[in-house]
C-alpha cells in the first residue's frame, strides 16, 4: 500500500470582528487540495461578530478577547498564537489598532485586506468616499501591516470600474467579491516564502 505524503500546511490565524464573510472565504479556500494553509485560530474582539459561526461549522478554535486593556488582551493572544504555531496572521474586517510592540513582534507575519486601491483611502468609509469624489475606479489592496495605519508594503490589488449609477452599498458589494478572489491568492503568495 503506498503511504500518502502529506504535505504540512501552515497555520493561520485570523482575526475579525463582524460578518466574517472573508473569513469563511479563507477557511474554504484552506480546505481545497493543493492550499498551504490550514485556519487553526480565529479571534474576535467582539462576542457577537457573526463570523465566529464559522468556527463552530468548521470546528475552529476561537477566542473572544476583551479589548479594554490592549496590553493584557495582546499577551493572551501572543500566548494562543505560540500554542497553536501560527505562522501568519490575517486581519479580515479587524476592526481594532494592534500596538506598535505586537506588530513589532510578528513582522512581516501579519496581513490585513482593506477595501480601496491603497494608498487612497486609508481608514473607515472608503466606498462613500470613492463615491463622493467621483472616482472612476475602486478595489481592494492585501498588504502587509506595520505601525502605520493601511501603509504596510502591498502584496496584491484588484481594480474595478465605477458604474454609471454607482452607490457606496452597490461598490461595497462588488468589492467585497473581489476580496474573496484576492485575500486567499495573496496568502497563497507570501506563504512561499515564510
Ligand atoms: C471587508 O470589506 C474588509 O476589506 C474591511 O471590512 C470588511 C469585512 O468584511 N476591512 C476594513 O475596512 C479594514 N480597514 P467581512 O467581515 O465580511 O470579511
Amino acid at each position: 500500500m503506498q503511504k500518502s505524503i502529506g504535505i504540512k500546511k501552515a497555520n493561520v490565524a485570523v482575526f475579525i470582528s463582524g460578518t466574517g464573510s472573508n473569513f469563511k472565504n479563507l477557511i474554504q479556500h484552506s480546505l481545497k487540495k493543493n492550499s498551504k494553509y490550514k485556519i487553526s485560530l480565529v479571534i474576535s474582539n467582539k462576542s457577537k461578530a457573526k463570523g465566529l459561526i464559522y468556527a463552530k461549522k468548521y470546528k475552529i478554535h476561537k477566542k473572544v478577547i476583551n479589548y479594554k486593556n490592549i496590553r493584557n488582551a495582546e499577551k493572551i493572544i501572543i500566548d494562543l498564537l505560540k500554542r497553536k504555531k501560527i505562522k501568519l496572521i490575517c486581519l479580515a474586517g479587524f476592526m481594532k489598532i494592534l500596538s506598535a510592540n505586537f506588530i513589532k513582534k510578528f513582522k512581516g507575519k501579519i496581513i490585513n485586506i482593506h477595501p480601496s486601491l491603497l494608498p487612497k483611502y486609508k481608514g473607515l468609509n472608503t466606498h462613500q468616499k470613492v463615491i463622493k469624489n467621483r472616482e472612476k475606479f475602486s478595489g481592494c489592496t492585501v498588504h502587509f501591516v506595520n505601525s502605520k495605519l493601511d501603509s504596510g508594503k502591498i502584496i496584491l490589488q484588484k481594480k474595478i470600474k465605477i458604474l454609471k449609477g454607482d452607490t457606496s452599498e452597490k461598490v461595497a458589494k462588488r468589492v467585497l467579491k473581489e476580496e474573496h478572489l484576492l485575500y486567499p491568492k495573496a496568502l497563497e503568495k507570501i506563504l512561499i516564502n515564510l
